[in-house]
């Protein structure tokens, strides 16, 4: 049988010119999820948006907002996130030194809290905040831009992250994020992935609707 599995395009790859209508068309299309990719210039070279374009978005659509915080510090705004309208708000492990009092601040805001790690970044830094923890985000690329090539050792790491969740009876998603396309989707799913981000791979196929379908059908070939 075939597994449940979420699409999350990241914004990223998406016309930021008529966002508005952007985020009409994927709701339309039967999008439920959609990725915000935030980033700082510092914890990664490239600068993105902020609360308010989030908060102004949240006003025009009913879509599941994935906030991904790649900024150092997120201790500084999770409220505002929250406020801005996140429904989940993913951090960085290596972008604060109080991971598990962040996790609370968000959980405290009532949004979902999520941990993103890099891909180097072992899962035993995780290990004991999985039962706090809503998600799992693994970057499958290093953090910064879209495009890149999926990492190849991030398959043993979904896995390995799936396998650690159930020995601790945990209740945890895993997204993965970074060079996901039609070609390794369903391979992904099958080792334990339950968030799929698609930024370029997802963009620059439209219409969105089609494209949805084509996700579709790769996750279906699962056996
Ligand atoms: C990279 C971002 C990703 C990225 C994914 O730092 O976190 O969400 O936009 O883009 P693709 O799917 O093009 O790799
Ligand atoms: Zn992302």
């Amino acid at each position: 049988m075939q597994k449940d599995w979420i699409l999350s395009p990241s914004l990223l790859s998406c016309d930021f010119g008529k966002l508005e209508t952007e985020l009409n068309s994927l709701e339309n299309a039967g999008i439920k999820w959609i990725h915000w990719d935030v980033m700082d210039g510092v914890f990664v070279p490239n600068i993105t948006l902020g609360p308010p374009i989030i908060a102004k978005s949240r006003q025009k659509t009913n879509l599941f907002f994935d906030v991904h915080l790649m900024i150092e510090k997120p201790e500084r705004y999770i409220q505002q996130f929250a406020e801005a309208g996140a429904d989940l708000i993913s951090v960085h492990a290596e972008s604060t030194p109080h991971l598990e009092s962040v996790l609370s601040q968000i959980e405290k805001q009532n949004a979902k809290p999520a941990i993103a790690l890099n891909p180097h970044t072992p899962l035993c830094q995780i290990e004991y905040l999985l039962p706090q923890t809503y998600m799992v985000l693994l970057m499958s690329v290093n953090p910064g831009f879209g495009g890149q090539e999926f990492i190849p050792f991030s398959m043993q790491k979904i896995r390995d992250l799936s396998n650690l969740i159930q020995e601790k009876g945990a209740c945890v998603l895993i997204q993965v994020d970074g060079g996901v396309d039609t070609s390794n989707l369903a391979e992904l799913i099958k080792n334990g992935a339950d968030v799929l981000v698609s930024g370029s791979a997802f963009f620059k196929h439209p219409p969105y609707e089609k494209r949805l379908q084509e996700f579709n059908t790769a996750a279906s070939k699962q056996e």
